[in-house]
């Protein structure tokens, strides 16, 4: 029996796909459980998504219990501060604003339907945008237990990957090849993309919800790989995987997690850890 590395990234520094548009009411805040935290996620008309911690800083209020958003400030329910997206507070009531008073926010995109969270250091932008621009397609989902990584490897072993390498020009992507000759792609930490000999790209998402737990989305019919992840191995792939840990590495050495070569918004910022988000 091949046994899991010891160590594996706690939760993994890139994109993640965390809800679906059409599941998320506009103009509220919904609980949203990943990374291992209590979040909140919120869409507004103007079609902008949010994703912030769920504990107001003033009193602690639940944002995903009776929390508003729209395209300019999200609103606490309990004595109503306001914050812009990027987290800073705009209102605080009546009273001066509090120098400290700030919500904790994740860069976040929607591409076709599907809202992204860029899981990094708090302040932390990231360097590309979400890796696969077309979210749209038919999917379901599901709960696993394990590690991203563990069901990554799971998934390239039930599909018959036995080997593969980083991309040459995107060294955020890593491609093996299935026995009948079909290119495997993992992009990121959480995506992998089945290029099909009709020409589909069926898409499988794999968002951390805990230590203990990921989410795992379909999308396009793909059937989900049934290997048991501690059984399989994939050590040049393990060993790729590990430039999406952040737990021991210095602050200004990020992995790009995105798409290489695309120029969307996201990719035009400074990738620095500790940088305040444009509010
Ligand atoms: S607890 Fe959020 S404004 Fe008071």
């Amino acid at each position: 029996m091949v046994e899991p590395p010891a160590h594996r990234p706690p939760f993994p520094v890139g994109w993640f796909v965390v809800a679906h548009v059409a599941d998320l009411p506009v103009g509220a805040l919904a609980p949203l459980a990943v990374f291992g935290q209590d979040l909140a996620v919120g869409y507004t008309a103007g079609g902008r998504a949010l994703v912030t911690h769920s504990v107001c800083p003033h009193l602690g209020a639940d944002l995903a219990a009776g929390g508003r958003i729209d395209d300019d400030q999200v609103v606490c329910p309990l004595h109503e501060w306001c914050f812009s997206h990027g987290g800073a507070c705009t209102s605080a009531a009546d009273g001066p604003i509090p120098e400290t008073a700030r919500l904790r926010v994740w860069p976040t995109e929607v591409v076709g339907g599907t809202v992204w969270a860029f899981n990094g250091r708090d302040g932390e932008q990231p360097l590309a945008p979400p890796p696969v621009p077309d979210g749209s397609g038919e999917f379901r989902t599901e709960e696993r237990p394990g590690h991203p990584e563990d069901v990554l490897v799971g998934i390239l072993a039930s599909g018959g990957v036995a080997d593969g390498a980083p991309v040459a020009d995107d060294p955020d992507t890593w491609e093996g090849t299935t026995p009948d000759g079909r290119a495997l792609r993992v992009h990121g930490p959480g995506t992998v993309v089945l290029r099909s000999a009709d020409g589909a790209s069926p898409v499988i998402h794999v968002t951390p919800v805990d230590g203990f737990t990921v989410m795992v989305r379909l999308v396009d019919g793909v059937p989900l790989a049934d290997v048991e992840s501690s059984r399989a191995d994939l050590p040049g792939f393990r060993s790729w995987y590990r430039r999406f840990d952040r737990s021991a590495a210095p602050a200004r050495s990020p992995a790009r997690s995105g798409r290489s070569g695309r120029a969307g918004s996201s990719g035009r910022r400074q990738a620095q850890a500790g940088e305040t988000p444009a509010d």
